[in-house]
């Protein structure tokens, strides 16, 4: 078998695995845990992710969708992430798994805590840290709040599990706590789909 049969095997028992899950426990945070160290043990298996089949970003960082399914399900992608890459704090809408295969990338975590009753403005706070390098991951709930920060020379290299594909996607919430702004992109669900 090729290693692009191999792979496509390998994601496809993880979203298989991810489904059993679900079904039992719908998406709360131990289900999410269970994702997370399902997702951890597929990036380690890094016979199955040889750079070679994948085209290295140009300039920041780039998607490589690995499975994505139909009828608004999931999205499983190998990202690549250059040094230097930075994202301010922002919340998906939707919840997020990652798992490292090679490199490491910082991950941090922020709560909301102003009301959201003024246009425009928003106070995040820090709430804590996680470094995603080879033999972990992180997990998000559909709101919660990250930034991330690629540590090193080496390119970051993982796996992200998204619970829409990315072409399906929430409007992303960006956060810019040195200014106590937030700013809502456009969001890619179709009106039926929100
Ligand atoms: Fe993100």
């Amino acid at each position: 078998m090729s290693i692009a049969a191999k792979r496509q095997k390998a994601c496809a028992k993880l979203m298989d695995d991810v489904h059993a899950i679900t079904v039992q426990e719908g998406i709360t945070p131990s289900a999410l845990h269970a994702i997370k160290l399902k997702l951890v043990a597929l990036a380690k298996r890094t016979d199955l992710f040889p750079l070679a089949d994948f085209a290295m970003p140009v300039s920041q960082g780039r998607n490589h969708p690995l499975l994505v399914e139909d009828n608004d399900g999931h999205g499983l992608y190998l990202t690549i992430s250059l040094p230097g890459k930075v994202a301010a704090p922002h919340d998906h809408g939707i919840w997020c798994v990652n798992a490292a295969v090679s490199g490491r990338e910082r991950h941090k975590f922020f709560r909301r805590t102003d009301g959201g009753d003024k246009p425009g403005q928003a106070v995040v706070v820090k709430v804590g840290e996680v470094m995603v390098e080879p033999g972990s991951g992180m997990a998000m709930a559909d709101h919660d709040i990250h930034s991330t920060d690629v540590v090193g020379d080496e390119p970051a290299i993982g796996l992200a599990l998204y619970g829409y594909a990315l072409v399906n996607f929430p409007g992303v919430v960006w956060f810019h706590p040195q200014y106590k702004s937030v700013r809502a992109c456009v969001s890619r669900r179709q009106p039926a789909m929100v």
